[in-house]
Parts: C-alpha cells; structure tokens; sequence
C-alpha cells in the first residue's frame, strides 16, 4: 500500500522530533502494510526564500535519516520526497514552486486555508493547474465547513482529493466520506501520521474499514491512483466535474 501524507522527517516541522521516533513511525506504518511513504513535511512560502530554507533543511533531514538507517541496518520502504504547502497567498508568482513537487512527478499537494476561502484561494489553485502542476489537495475532509459554491468550484478544477485515514473511522465524518465515495471525490489516501501519540500510524485501521464499507475494488482504486501519482502517472477518474467553466472568478 502506498501512504500519500506524512510528517516523518525530524525536526522539519510539527512531526517526528527526533530520528528514534522518525523509525519508530516508518517501522508501524510497514507493519501496517505500507510499502511507499510520500514525505510531505509542511512548506509555508510566504516568500520565495521560505521555500529555498524548506528545502535545504528537509533535504539536510532526509540525508541524516538514510545515514541513521544505514547505520542502524533499518531498510527503509520506498520514499519519495515532497511537501504539503499551505496556500499562504498567490504561491504561483514564487519561482521555487516547481520545486515543492512530489519528487520527479507533476502532482504538488496542496493545504487549503483553515479560515474562510476567498475567490483569490480558488484562483490560485486555478492558476497552478494552469501552469502544469497537478494539485492534489490535502485532508479534503477537513475543508467541509467552507462555503459549497468555493468546495464546488474547487472540484471543478484538475485537482485530486487526498484524505486522511482517520476520516474513514471517525463516526462523524461517516456521513461525508460516504457522500465523497458516491461522488467518486476520493482519488488519495494518507496517513497524516506525525508521531506514535495522537497522530500515529493507521492506514491499516482505515483500509479495513474502507473494504468493509465500500469493498476489496474501492481500496485496489484507491491503491492504483497513489501507483500513478507515484509514476507520474495520468489519472483516470471521474467525478462531479458537472460544473460549467465559466471562467473561474474572472480568469
Ligand atoms: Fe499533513
């Protein structure tokens, strides 16, 4: 299985503090039957600079991590590196962007604002696809509180929809998972995974659940969408893109 959201890398971000924890993650989310891990530590480019210093020190942590596991003999599973880069303001102008793409790949994944979205939000996803990026737009679950008419407009766009495991067992979001499934609205699937406390590793939980609600095809869909991303593949699926272009927020 492929986990497509995680926070594994030391002392990037919010997620694993130090190496110890960092195996201590990959090593469950293997034992949950995760063969490919995409490394998505969080990006916040308010300025092009940001990105470079992401960057350097992401790349600085990954080189640490595969010397620490050479050393300890811990054979890691397939990793690609990328970020998870929250919209802060019009991303696209920044010249470093292409550079947050999942490693060797179209696709970029994407975290929406938590606070209201604005036309300029949609836009700039807009313009992203525009320039060739593939967006994949993260923890769609979490976005349900924004306005229908901007979640509409987004799934109008080239986009793909990542959620989280979680989402899959947490008896709240039952009602909008199963609404997204219908809707085919579900391309991705990650574990989000940022320690071994609240945010642990839990594909396993999530793809038990997912066979047991939707069936064995929906998780071998779910799979082969993450293979393609992973191969800088092309997608195909569908979903509501029933939405007319009418030129999106006057682009
Ligand atoms: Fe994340």
């Amino acid at each position: 299985m492929y986990d497509m959201h995680s926070h594994f890398l030391p002392g990037v971000d919010d997620g694993a503090k130090t190496s110890d924890i960092s195996f201590k993650m990959l090593e469950a989310d293997m034992q949950a039957g995760v063969t490919h891990i995409l490394s998505t530590s969080h990006c916040y480019p308010y300025k092009n600079s940001d990105i470079e210093s992401f960057l350097s020190d992401r790349n600085a942590a990954y080189k640490k991590l595969k010397e620490k596991a050479s050393e300890r003999n811990f054979i890691l599973p397939d990793i690609k590196l990328a970020s998870e880069v929250h919209i802060t303001c019009d991303i696209s102008k920044f010249s470093s962007l292409d550079k947050l793409r999942i490693q060797d790949t179209r696709y970029i994944l994407i975290e929406m604002p938590s606070s209201p979205w604005s036309e300029k939000v949609i836009d700039t996803v807009y313009k992203l696809t525009v320039m060739g990026f593939k967006p994949i737009i993260a923890h769609m679950e979490r976005n349900q509180h924004q306005k229908r008419d901007f979640i509409n407009s987004l799934y109008d766009l080239d986009v793909l929809i990542q959620i989280n495991a979680e989402a899959f067992y947490i008896a709240q979001l039952k009602k909008t998972i199963d609404e997204m499934m219908k809707n085919k609205l579900i391309h991705l699937i990650g574990s989000d995974m940022h320690n071994m406390e609240n945010r642990k590793p839990n594909i396993d939980r999530a793809a038990k659940m997912i066979k047991k609600r939707y069936g064995n095809e929906c998780l071998a869909y779910l799979n082969s969408n993450a293979c393609a991303v992973w191969n800088d593949e092309e997608i195909r699926y569908s979903s509501m893109r029933s939405f007319k272009k009418k030129g999106l927020f006057g682009l």
